[in-house]
């Protein structure tokens, strides 16, 4: 099969064609696939609808997965799959509480000591406006940092924090689909604010804003670095928001990108599926 791939972005993803996600994909596929992803860091599929058996072997072929530490998001017959989302509340009404579903820069379970590799982020039911993701790839940011702000951020090390807002929310998300509600608190970790990626070598400002909390060191800039930092990653030449249609997939390398999600309105409905893939395949 011949991959189409053209970039979302001048700096962000590719959008992949030309192939079908839903069968089982030969060898080249998948090594011409996997390639895409570690040169891209985000790769979209558009309007191929999955079932759960297919997105969990789609997801196999970027790594082993995971089950997510969060048992009120899994799917109790796909423990491999998180459900995010929410049903639509006609009867809702503004009461300032903001959007549902939306969720500042992070990247995933940045707030343990093993954040996962990738994930696959899957449209079952999309809301008719609004309920988009955004992804920055934080290798280029990278690249795009002065000289002299690398030299000052490289050896710090960041404290990340899952605190209790997203726990709560999360917790709301248990229905009969998902799990029983486990322990949402986690110990705080330590992360360099550069990683480096295990398989490309290539660096990342390492921000994670929803859980990042603050720098370790002293920095010689001052207390409001990764404020700053955070300020530049996501200038919009950085990201890409995709309006997601039902059958649409993206998979991100959780290494080098941040994504974030606006929200939607309480009233419309939104079901994402998503696999966890833990470490790159063996
Ligand atoms: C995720 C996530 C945001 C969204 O899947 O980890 O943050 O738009 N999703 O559903
Ligand atoms: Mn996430």
């Amino acid at each position: 099969m011949l991959l189409e791939l053209e970039r979302l972005t001048p700096k962000v993803g590719l959008a992949v064609s030309g192939i079908d996600i839903r069968a089982p994909l030969a060898d080249e596929d998948q090594k011409a696939l996997y390639r895409a992803y570690l040169d891209s860091g985000v790769l979209l599929f558009r309007n191929q609808p999955l079932e759960p058996e297919q997105l969990i072997n789609f997801s196999r072929i970027f790594g082993d997965l995971t089950i997510h530490p969060i048992e009120s998001i899994r799917l109790r017959k796909h423990p491999e799959i998180i459900k995010l989302g929410s049903e639509g509340k006609p009867d809702a009404v503004d009461d300032g509480s903001g959007p549902a579903g939306s969720v500042i820069w992070h990247s995933d379970m940045s707030y343990t000591s093993s954040p996962n590799a990738a994930a696959v982020l899957h449209a079952m039911v999309v809301p008719p406006k609004g309920g988009q993701t955004g992804f920055i790839d934080t290798a280029a940011v990278y690249d795009a940092l002065s000289p002299d702000l690398r030299e000052e951020i490289e050896g710090l090390e960041v404290r990340h924090d899952f605190g209790d807002v997203i726990g709560k929310q999360l917790a709301a998300m248990d229905d009969d689909e998902t799990c029983d509600v486990g322990t949402l608190t986690f110990d705080p970790v330590i992360h360099p604010l550069v990683s480096v990626h295990s398989e490309t070598g290539r660096k990342s400002v390492n921000l994670s804003p929803l859980f990042a909390k603050d720098v370790i060191q002293e920095t010689p800039s001052g207390k409001d670095l990764l404020e700053r930092l955070t300020a530049f990653a996501t200038q919009p030449e950085f990201f890409y928001f995709h309006d997601w249609k039902i059958g649409d997939t993206i998979l991100w390398d959780n290494r080098r990108t941040l994504h974030s999600a606006p929200g939607y309105d309480k009233r419309h409905t939104r079901i994402m599926y998503r696999t966890t893939i833990g470490a790159p395949p063996s």
